[in-house]
């Protein structure tokens, strides 16, 4: 602290600068968690499962894929029969529920493992139990959900490796485990955002479901970027190259599951390859919604360093690279 600052008792403007950041930040994070308690929702108490106008008809027209989707701009689709569309469409989103409760729970954990090491009277601690009990509402709702679609689901098999490693991440890696969250929840917002904006009639558990996720994730996402945002500046050159490294391909892997029907779904109503290849291979409307759908991760990426011009060729290669700014 210089002499004129000491004598005058301000603080040097660095250190100022400092100060406000942390206030800034500390202030956010009480307000994130007064949120939790103000607009939370209960996985039953919430959701009227058993009103009629709820009940799941596997064949509901409401549940087909639109021809801006990426399967279904195909003519293959659109020569299935209507039922077969809107099943299709249905198993689609039950399986994506499925993923979303199998990372959901990965998420708890890893944010239970984060909250352990968390310095004594730290407010991050209450925000990630707040955190972690919507997880658990939005588990209960998924599973729900899945059930009563009657349908059978199973989730890519690559969600259950490493999920232990991604759960350590929390306690030895929080800036790793953060961005591993938003790889996963960016894309099942942007998924149920363009649902919602979509103007296309909606079965209304699916609005439901999706309202009060969009809701709840706003704040696990705002928490997210802004811990992060705190904490990379201050990353050594090894562990940057790590968060690299490990970020671009947790984008790739997660944007990927939420973008295309599972091999279970494939097999099921036996998808042809050429017509998988025409929905999302290169330069397919699925390869530009997964760039889509990884904007705002990806926009972060940039602005911490996490991307730049040196790592170009790997986000390239991986399909999910786009200019700063672009592919919104
Ligand atoms: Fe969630
Ligand atoms: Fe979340």
């Amino acid at each position: 602290m210089n002499a004129v600052a000491s004598l005058s008792g301000e603080l040097p403007q660095e250190e100022q600068a400092r100060v406000d950041a942390d206030e800034a930040y500390h202030r956010l994070v009480a307000r994130l968690s007064h949120q939790s308690v103000v607009k939370h929702f209960d996985a039953y108490a919430d959701v009227p499962w058993d009103d009629p106008a709820y009940a799941i008809d596997a064949a509901d027209p409401r549940f087909a894929l639109s021809a801006a989707d990426a399967l279904g701009s195909t003519a293959w689709y659109q020569a299935q029969p209507a039922p077969t569309q809107a099943r299709i469409g249905l198993h689609m989103i039950a399986t994506f529920a499925r993923i979303g409760w199998q990372f959901e729970s990965v998420l708890k954990r890893g944010l239970l493992e984060f909250a352990l090491r968390l310095p004594e009277g730290a407010p991050e601690f209450r925000y990630v139990y707040h955190e972690v009990i919507e997880e658990a509402q939005h588990s209960l709702m998924f599973h729900e959900f899945v059930q009563r679609t009657g349908l059978p689901t199973k989730p890519p098999a690559i969600l259950g490796v490493g999920d232990r490693v991604v759960v350590g991440f929390g306690r030895r890696f929080p800036e790793l485990f953060f961005f591993f969250v938003l790889s996963g929840e960016d894309p099942i917002d942007y998924r149920q955002r363009e649902m919602l904006q979509s103007g296309k009639p909606l079965h209304p558990l699916i609005e439901r479901m999706s309202r009060i996720h969009v809701t709840e994730e706003a704040r696990h996402i705002a928490f997210a970027r802004h811990y992060l945002r705190r904490t990379v500046p201050k990353l050594g050159a090894f562990k940057m190259t790590v968060l690299r490294l490990r970020t671009a391909i947790t984008m790739r892997i997660a944007a990927g599951m939420m973008s295309r029907p599972s091999d279970h779904v494939v097999r099921t109503y036996n998808i042809p390859k050429e017509v998988l290849r025409e929905a999302y291979g290169p330069g397919s409307p699925g390869a530009t919604y997964v760039k889509r759908a990884l904007f705002k991760p990806r926009e972060l990426a940039w602005e911490l360093g996490v991307l730049n011009a040196r790592w170009t060729p790997l986000w390239k290669r991986l399909g999910i690279y786009a200019e700063r700014g672009q592919m919104q």
